[in-house]
């Protein structure tokens, strides 16, 4: 039997990795996507980098992304590259929604050109609800408050009007905050996770955080990339939001974090104002009914285990490296 291909751009990222180790236990041919860097950074793939295949291609360029989808020829696609850090975007705002919007829309038009019964699966984002009040479905109404939101906002919408205009197979998971010991540095689980274990170790004294009254619904990655899949395997396209139903706010995240240490969070924690954003996301809880009732659907880990799996990891790894980022 032939097997099922698909492609994911933002392979070599924490939610692509997860994705192509799920997709190739269900017995698929992978194809990922990613941009030409003069470095290798597999780290994420590594383990399972000689089952894939990597094509090269870049949001930024038409005829990459035609020929990633010719040279793959797949059943579904899973859009997943992006300028994903809310804090870039307000520094490269044009490139944000150069990546992350319209990006989206080459894409599009590459599978239109080349294979328009694709299955295709865009990464939303809660940031599209931005200061709409919790809890966030799939019927509250978008108010970003970031250059990087507005670009997802975009891409929320072209992927919609492909399916109105040309019938295309095409879903959004709005997703939530969704982390793990393959977060990016820069984000705030992973921050307080790699900050707590080098306090641990003696190798910090603090942690410098902006501010702590906001509020996320935290799910673990390999839990949400289930629900990708899940959404192309349905018998009609349609958007669907992805969370777990519970927030914290980054004051609880340290407190879970630090006391997970056995420490107390309130003495290394510094609220750095250089770290506030020019407007701030307050809150996001998703409303997941949907996503529960048709998908079936649900998060398996918990906040607390997933803060606990996070700082275990940075532990390890500190301790194996000696302490190197
Ligand atoms: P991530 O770790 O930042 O990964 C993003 C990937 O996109 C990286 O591999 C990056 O490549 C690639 N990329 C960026 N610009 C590109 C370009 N111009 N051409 C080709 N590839 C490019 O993000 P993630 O957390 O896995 O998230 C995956 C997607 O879900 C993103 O679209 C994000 O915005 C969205 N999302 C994430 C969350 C979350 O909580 N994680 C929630 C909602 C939505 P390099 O490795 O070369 O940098
Ligand atoms: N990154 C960061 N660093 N955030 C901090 C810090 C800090 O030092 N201190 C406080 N925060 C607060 C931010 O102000 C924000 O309210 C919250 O922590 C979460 O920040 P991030 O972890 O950077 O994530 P995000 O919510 O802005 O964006 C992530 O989730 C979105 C889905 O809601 C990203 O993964 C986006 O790509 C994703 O779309």
């Amino acid at each position: 039997m032939t097997k099922k291909r698909a492609l994911i751009t933002g392979i070599l990222g924490q939610d692509g990795s997860y994705l192509a180790e799920f997709l190739l236990s269900k017995g698929y041919e992978v194809f990922g996507m990613v941009r030409r860097s003069s470095v290798e950074r597999y780290d994420r793939i590594a383990h399972i980098k000689d089952n894939l295949t990597l094509l090269q291609g870049d949001l930024l360029d038409q005829y990459s992304l035609t020929q990633a989808v010719k040279d793959s020829d797949p059943v579904e696609v899973y859009n997943l590259a992006a300028q994903s850090f809310v804090p870039t975007s307000w520094n490269q705002p044009v490139l944000t929604g150069e990546f992350t919007a319209l990006g989206v829309t080459r894409l599009l038009e590459a599978i239109r050109q080349v294979s328009p019964e694709v299955r295709f699966y865009q990464a939303s984002s809660s940031e599209c609800f931005g200061s709409a009040k919790p809890p966030q479905n799939e019927n509250t109404p978008f108010h970003p408050k970031s250059p990087y939101g507005i670009a997802k906002v975009y891409a929320f919408w072209i992927t919609v009007n492909y399916r109105e205009s040309y019938g295309m197979w095409n879903c959004n998971g709005i997703l939530f905050n969704h982390e793990s010991p393959r977060r990016g540095m820069e984000f705030v689980t992973r921050k307080v996770s790699d900050g707590v274990a080098r306090i641990k170790l003696g190798l910090a004294k603090e942690l410098r955080l902006g501010n702590l009254d906001a509020k996320r619904d935290w799910g673990f990655a390999g839990d949400f990339i289930k629900a990708m899949w899940l959404m192309l395997q349905q018998p009609r396209p349609d958007d669907y939001v992805i969370g777990t139903g519970i927030a914290n706010s980054v004051r609880e995240l340290c407190e879970v974090a630090f006391s997970h240490v056995g420490l107390d969070w309130k003495k290394y924690v510094k609220v750095d104002k250089k770290l506030f954003r020019p407007a701030e996301v307050d809150y996001l809880v998703a409303d997941a009914s949907k996503a529960k009732r048709v998908l079936g659907w649900k998060p398996k880990v918990s906040f607390k285990q997933l803060i606990a799996m996070m700082v275990d990891a940075d532990l390890a790894r500190l301790k194996a490296n000696g302490g190197k980022k």
